[in-house]
């Protein structure tokens, strides 16, 4: 049997009780707007530009004082408790009409993505059954990474995932914007970056780089869609195409060519070199100033080919530099070996690392451990796109952790949220993308909202199975995976 729609939310609301009544969408149903706010008017334009399409009804936008009328959605600020915070929401239906109480856009935002899962997938008709909800994420940092630079992926194709994550309260993408095999962004001081190496990619990827205009528009319409933008120049190592893009960078002044294999490890930036840091000091200027969000994300992964002491020299000339730039330095877990500062964010990915050390260190920490959230890893044995290298990673080992209990020694305040990698070096389009995200990327959208307690695979299941025609009517190429029993309709 079908399971109710409030039933089947994901992520799991902190609160909700089922109430009478119902409130149902007509040709006279109206969206009110407090007046004079503008996130609500806002959050309220984009669940219209939704629900238009969806449902063929008007639903004009409106700004009210009060009056509530049956089969109307209202967007107020009134009675909307601190303890929401800036992203959580009250949903209720009272009277025939659905209140949606929030303190900023991203819990209007977060307010409307539960109410789109409270209407059927695709058919009418368009009732909301009587609920209650209060919900408020548990972690600040809710994302995915995009690995733009073995396989390039275009301005559309990324807005598609923006839609996606969003659609389950996920709040950051992570574009990993270079690598050996390619260069994605154009930094205007060193334009053969993009030019020379945005023209390479991993074997039977695709080549490419965003202009800046390109990641602006991106970067806007992440925020339209409460996510932030976190953009990642990998340094020192990963830096083929760098590399192969300018001599000068090298230490014997020629330039490698370019790069179209799998290994890691091989390349690095001279430590020794100034002109090494007029670069990193160029391109990380260029990003902050690019990008409307606080993150700068330098790598510091795989750097083999490095020395440890350089490493350190390296990684501690650029911290110097993000610093002076007003922005948070995020980096995989290696950097904890450079020696971090206080307000640093670690993102945690290997086995044997020690998060203990960054937390003592005074960083917080991004929690994407490569056997559960390695999204580019196979389903299992004969999942033909994807890695294996880290773990086989199945719908339930993505879902069933926790990013404090994972590593020991970490406490709830050491954790600042999760996010799960999608490493591009076999996934070469939308489609397959998409494939490897879903639905294993819904369970880490609730791994990082939902209150811990309570969370059970055995539930969740049957929750997911209700998705399968939520995201076959948003067009999604999801594996049906078959611990899941998927509902048809
Ligand atoms: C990584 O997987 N090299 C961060």
């Amino acid at each position: 049997m079908n399971k109710a729609q409030y039933e089947s939310l994901i992520p799991k609301p902190v609160f909700l009780e089922k109430r009478g009544g119902v409130c149902s969408l007509t040709p006279e149903s109206k969206i009110c707007v407090q007046a004079g706010s503008t996130w609500a008017l806002q959050a309220a334009e984009y669940l219209a530009g939704r629900l238009r399409p969806l449902t063929g009804l008007p639903l004009p936008v409106e700004e009210a004082a009060q009056a509530f009328e049956p089969g109307c959605i209202y967007f107020t600020a009134q009675g909307a408790g601190t303890e929401l915070g800036e992203e959580g929401y009250q949903l209720s239906t009272e009277e025939g009409c659905l209140i949606i109480r929030a303190r900023g856009f991203a819990g209007f935002f977060y307010g409307c993505q539960t109410l789109r899962q409270l209407l059927p997938p695709a058919e009418g008709p368009w009732e909301i059954p009587g609920v209650f909800i209060e919900d408020y994420p548990r972690f600040p940092w809710r994302g995915s990474m995009l690995d733009v630079a073995r396989s390039f992926f275009t301005v559309d194709e990324v807005k598609r995932l923006l839609d996606l994550l969003a659609a389950y309260k996920l709040n950051r993408l992570h574009l990993h914007l270079s690598d050996d095999q390619g260069w994605r962004i154009m930094i205007d001081s060193w334009p053969n970056l993009a030019l020379h190496g945005g023209s390479g990619a991993v074997e039977g990827g695709r080549a490419g780089f965003f202009t800046k205009a390109e990641y602006q528009e991106l970067a806007a319409y992440a925020q339209s869609r409460a996510i932030t933008l976190v953009p990642e120049i990998d340094l020192p190592g990963h830096t083929n195409a760098a590399l192969a893009s300018y001599p000068e960078l090298n230490r014997d002044g020629v330039a490698p060519g370019l790069y179209r294999g799998m290994k890691v490890g091989f390349s690095t930036l001279a430590a020794e070199k100034e002109i090494t840091y007029k670069f990193v000091s160029d391109v990380l200027g260029e990003l902050a100033a690019l990008t409307p969000g606080p993150y700068l994300h330098v790598g510091g992964d795989e750097a083999h080919s490095t020395e440890d002491e350089e490493y350190r020299l390296f990684m501690g000339r650029v911290q110097d530099i993000v610093a002076e730039l007003g922005k948070t330095l995020v980096g995989w877990d290696e950097i904890i070996q450079a020696g971090l500062r206080p307000g640093d964010l670690v993102q945690i990915w290997r086995k044997d690392t020690r998060p203990r050390e960054a937390v003592r260190q005074g960083a917080k920490l991004i929690m994407s451990p490569c056997t559960r959230v390695y999204l580019d890893m196979k389903y299992g044995p004969e999942t033909e796109l994807g890695q294996d290298w880290a773990a086989l990673i199945e719908v339930e080992d993505a879902y069933s952790w926790d990013p404090v209990s994972v590593y020991p020694d970490v406490g709830e305040e050491d954790v600042l949220g999760v996010e799960a990698p999608l490493w591009t070096e076999t996934i070469h389009n939308l489609g397959d993308m998409e494939y490897m995200l879903f639905p294993r990327l819904l369970g880490v959208a609730e791994i990082g909202w939902s209150p811990r307690q309570g969370r059970s695979w055995e539930e969740y299941r049957l929750r997911l199975a209700a998705h399968g025609p939520r995201l076959r009517a948003a067009g999604v190429n999801f594996y049906r995976s078959g611990q899941v029993p998927w509902e048809e309709r």
